[in-house]
């Protein structure tokens, strides 16, 4: 198994990581101390998180090589998508982290019309040498069409909700297409899928938690994927699913879950 997915911009990103999102802000240090401790290397990050402060404590406190770990931020853009509010944020976020070295448009926010203008702000502080790689959140086939279309480059990567009961499979193939990696976020359908009963069987087959199964299938899917936990002992097992293999058969099962079901929010419903 390779833990590493390429980018196209040359770089290597880690195909496990752990996300921070509903982490309190008074766990988050903890959180990616432990994460760090049980060999994780990728940290999903975001300003909406507000608990960048704290997961940057962690990072510091951990004592891994900071070269050795990609930590991820977002650009929320609520307020303002204006070129100087966006290099505001990054440097709020840059400042609570340390360093980004995968910086995202955290929602397209279609009505707003201006995404391809935070495109090139985030191209600019990428050619600045602030952040390693760039990418997008939440984007549709479209979106990122036009960003490609309006500015000659397409993200790394799109960061999505993607579980078994929301498979994306058109969204997959179009990122395949074109060099993009798919990363899932709410990888566990926020915890909805640990007691299907598809999942459990597969899990009592190998002997590992319906936790472990969902990541597995991501892994094997070739998605990178950022669960969550603010608990140490699934987070340590979480990461434990290099060890076993899901037979074509149960990839196959897993496949027929599909429902379109979104657990968190679908892109429309963010306008
Ligand atoms: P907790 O943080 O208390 O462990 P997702 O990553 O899809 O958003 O899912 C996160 C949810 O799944 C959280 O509620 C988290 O709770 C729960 N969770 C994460 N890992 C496990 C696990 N190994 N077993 C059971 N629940 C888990």
């Amino acid at each position: 198994m390779e833990h590493h997915v390429a980018l196209r911009d040359g770089h290597r990103l880690p195909i496990l990581g752990f996300g921070l999102y509903k982490v309190p802000a008074s766990q988050a240090e903890d959180v990616v101390t432990e994460g760090l401790a049980f060999g994780y290397r990728l940290v999903d990050s975001a300003e909406f998180y507000a608990n960048e402060a704290q997961a940057g404590r962690g990072l510091a406190r951990s004592g891994v090589e900071r070269d050795d770990i990609t930590v991820t931020s977002k650009f929320w853009g609520e307020d303002s998508q204006a070129p100087e509010a966006v290099r505001a944020a990054f440097d709020a976020s840059e400042r609570a982290l340390g360093r980004i070295d995968l910086y995202l448009i955290h929602w397209p926010r279609p009505s707003r019309n201006q995404y391809v203008d935070v495109w090139r702000t985030l191209i600019e502080l990428r050619d600045a040498g602030r952040v390693r790689s760039i990418g997008v959140a939440n984007f549709s086939a479209d979106q990122i069409t036009r960003l490609g279309e309006e500015t000659g480059e397409l993200p790394v990567l799109n960061q999505i909700e993607l579980h078994p009961y929301l498979q994306q499979a058109e969204l997959r193939d179009f990122h395949a297409e074109h060099g993009i990696v798919t990363q899932a976020w709410s990888p566990l359908g926020r915890g909805h899928l640990l007691s299907d009963p598809t999942i459990v069987a597969i899990a009592g087959a190998h002997g590992v938690s319906p936790a472990q199964v969902v990541i597995r299938w991501h892994l094997q899917l070739g998605t990178a994927a950022v669960p969550k936990s603010v608990n140490a002992e699934r987070l340590r097992s979480n990461a434990d699913i290099f060890s076993f293999d899901l037979t074509a058969a149960e990839m196959a099962a897993i496949g027929e879950l599909e429902r379109g079901q979104h657990f968190g929010t679908a892109p429309t419903d963010r306008q």
